[in-house]
């Protein structure tokens, strides 16, 4: 069956690596982060965000994550897995979650006044705790686009802040903002260098503020939105395959690798999937434009999803081998 999130995150912590937290909304990428985090062995966090919620059916994910735990074992090895409602933006969609199966939830009061975030985040553990769900809140905003609420600019988490966040919620889990953003344009080409070959270099995430949130909650679990890292190979194959994408530019892999070794014990990949997936899509409408079997597009697709995701288990977030 699924799990919460406990057990994973203080394994992880002190191992030195980060759980992978893959977003899904349909039945083609479920496949792929089960395949790829059963041969890796892995431990996995499935996100469903409202968004997803909203596309698919919470009742369909639902049961096609439960579907995933046997899915696992028929492919030969048992994972532990959770269901995370990704970016909660109430308590009563968390508690819906909660009453409907999932595992794990996110309240994002990270956009409110800080007594608020405490109030909404405090009410979803107290809810969540009687059923063995586990919370993660967050302190500090991202920049760019957290489902509907739009950050301007980034508003780093303040150290001075998490002692006190943490110890009146009892959240389990933490979410911070050191620098990273949600989607496939994380940073503006003002604010990077280049190199030779004229790829972007985007600045440097701020380990000096993850160090000083360590420091004040030693061992407790860290998690890091907004860590796709927006791979060159797939802006190209979208944009040679008439495609226009423009100045994508993601965290690259040395500093999520950094980040894992950290408390850092979550990491979110949405994006690159997202990439992935339409960068194979539009080559085998380019290819073979006579195809109209979605089967003959989704199927490479998945087997897409399935290389990078074994790549960020094994090459990135170091959870290969933990499960
Ligand atoms: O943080 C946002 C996730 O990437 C989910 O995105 O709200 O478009 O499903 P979505
Ligand atoms: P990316 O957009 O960088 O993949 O981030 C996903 C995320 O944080 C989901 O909560
Ligand atoms: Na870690
Ligand atoms: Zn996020």
């Amino acid at each position: 069956g699924l799990v919460n999130s406990r057990d994973m995150f203080a394994k992880a912590v002190k191992g030195g690596y980060a759980i992978p937290a893959y977003n899904f909304n349909n039945m083609e990428q479920l496949q792929a982060i089960i395949q790829a985090c059963v041969e890796t062995r892995s431990p996995v966090i499935l996100q469903v965000s409202k968004g997803a919620r909203d596309y698919a059916n919470i009742n369909l994910l639902r049961n096609m994550a439960r579907g995933a735990t046997e899915y696992a074992k028929e492919l030969g090895y048992e994972i532990p897995i959770v269901l995370h409602l990704d970016h909660g933006d109430s308590f009563e969609t968390c508690k819906d979650c909660i009453d409907n199966g999932f595992s794990s939830v996110m309240i994002d009061g990270s956009h409110l006044p800080y007594e608020e975030n405490i109030a909404v985040t405090k009410k979803v553990v107290e809810y969540a705790h009687k059923f063995d769900v586990t919370v993660e809140g967050e302190l500090g905003v991202l920049a760019g686009i957290e489902d509907d609420v739009v950050a301007e600019t980034s508003h780093y988490t303040k150290p001075e802040e998490v002692i006190d966040f943490v110890s009146r919620t009892g959240v389990d889990s933490l979410a911070i903002s050191i620098g990273t953003s949600h989607g496939a344009n994380k940073f503006t080409p003002e604010q990077c260098t280049r190199n030779a070959d004229g790829v972007l270099i985007p600045p440097p995430l701020r380990f000096d503020i993850l160090k000083e949130i360590e420091d004040k909650l030693p061992g407790f679990p860290i998690v890091l939105h907004g860590s796709s890292s927006v791979p060159v190979e797939f802006v190209k194959m979208i944009n040679e395959h008439g495609g226009k994408l423009k100045d994508s530019v993601g965290i690259p892999e040395e500093q999520l690798r950094q980040a894992a070794k950290s408390a850092v014990c979550k990491i979110n990949i949405d994006s690159d999937g997202r990439l992935a997936m339409t960068g194979t899509i539009r080559r085998v409408f380019d290819e073979k434009p006579g195809e109209f079997d979605p089967r003959k597009y989704l199927g490479p697709a998945r087997d897409a999803l399935k290389k990078m995701y074994m790549h960020k288990n094994e090459e990135v977030l170091g959870s290969a081998g933990k499960a």
